[in-house]
């Protein structure tokens, strides 16, 4: 039973293809968890958001609450990029002119504006909510699942605590290194050769919990009684040629592989022409087990209609 598979654990990350069914099964796994009396967070990290349209409801960068079972709960997350890159701006942008001489002011403004678009500000931004999502996990729910955008996405926020030295660093990279002001600013963001006393301890300690937050992270992403990896798919060659190399992946950076969804399973009885797509699919199910003989691989049966709504996320969480 894929539930089984993931109880105990306080980060799951579903991740697949595009449209394979990721959203449906954390979804599922939430509902379910829920049911057995978790508090459980749900957080989409995918950039183009369906989680709040498969509740049916509006989702933001707080936690919304979309079910209530009890003592179990779900509360939904739709992470907001664009909103931690401004809050960082501001907080850098207030620390600049504090710490920075008058005549740096409008060349440290410009450098924030190109900080603002640099590629990877988007990505860095995503990973500190996920650390953030995840310290709230260990404080005020028993469990984080993260919706995860398609393939090539996750596994870069995956690896991306290990590249990471921090937010503010990332943030003030500089394109333009030969100016001479940017000097200031990396003495400004490492903390180094920069105006001792006060300011310099506070800029200190909030580099230094950034970092923990991410050391944090991935201390837990890689250890697989607090995280694993469900890894969504469905029977066909392309999703199944995709799922097999992040499989690899996976193993490379090594986060657990809980299990391996074959979802949308035609059924054997409703006709010949799901019949026949059925047998397919078991071909590709052999492959599957071929060739990553120690997964878990659990099944899910494609159900009549889409799944919408609470009412349908429960339905899917039934067969978990
Ligand atoms: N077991 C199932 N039976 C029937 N329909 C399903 C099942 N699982 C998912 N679906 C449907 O398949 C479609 C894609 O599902 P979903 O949105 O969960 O995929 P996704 O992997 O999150 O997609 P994206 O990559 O676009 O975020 C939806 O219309 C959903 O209702
Ligand atoms: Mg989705």
């Amino acid at each position: 039973m894929l539930l089984e598979r993931i109880v105990g654990r306080r980060l799951i990350f579903v991740g697949g293809k595009g449209g394979v069914g990721k959203t449906s099964v954390s979804a599922a796994l939430a509902h379910a968890r829920a049911q057995q009396g978790a508090r459980v967070l749900l957080v989409s990290t995918d950039p183009a958001h369906n989680l709040g349209h498969l509740w049916g409801c509006t989702l933001g960068d707080e936690p919304v609450r979309l079910l209530d079972a009890g003592r179990g709960l779900v509360d939904g997350v739709e992470v907001d990029p664009e909103r931690t890159v401004e809050r960082h701006l501001a907080a850098v942008h207030d620390l600049m002119m504090e710490m920075l001489p008058e005549r740096l002011h409008a060349p440290a403004r410009r450098h924030l504006e190109l900080a603002r678009t640099s590629p990877g500000s988007h990505e860095s931004a995503v990973l500190e909510r996920v650390a953030e999502t995840a310290a709230l996990g260990r404080d005020d729910y028993d469990l984080v699942i993260y919706d995860t955008a398609p393939t090539g996405h996750t596994l870069r926020l995956l690896a991306l605590p290990e590249q990471l030295t921090g937010w503010a660093e990332s943030l003030l990279r500089n394109r333009d290194r030969s100016e001479r002001f940017s000097a200031a600013m990396s003495s400004l963001v490492t903390g180094r050769e920069v105006a001792a006393g006060d300011r310099d301890a506070r800029l200190r300690r909030t580099l230094i919990r950034r970092r923990e937050r991410f050391a944090t992270l991935r201390d837990q992403i890689a250890d697989p009684t607090s995280s694993a990896f469900v890894l969504v798919t469905i029977a066909e060659p392309m999703p199944v040629a995709e799922s097999l190399a992040l499989a690899g992946e996976l193993e490379r950076l090594g986060i657990d592989l809980a299990a391996l969804v074959v979802n949308r399973r035609s059924p054997a009885d409703a006709g010949q022409w799901l019949a026949d797509k059925r047998r397919l699919e078991d071909e590709q199910l052999a492959a599957l087990h071929r060739a990553v003989p120690e997964a878990a691989v659990e099944q899910l049966p494609l159900l009549a209609g889409s799944v919408m709504g609470a009412a349908g996320v429960a339905r899917l969480a039934e067969l978990l």
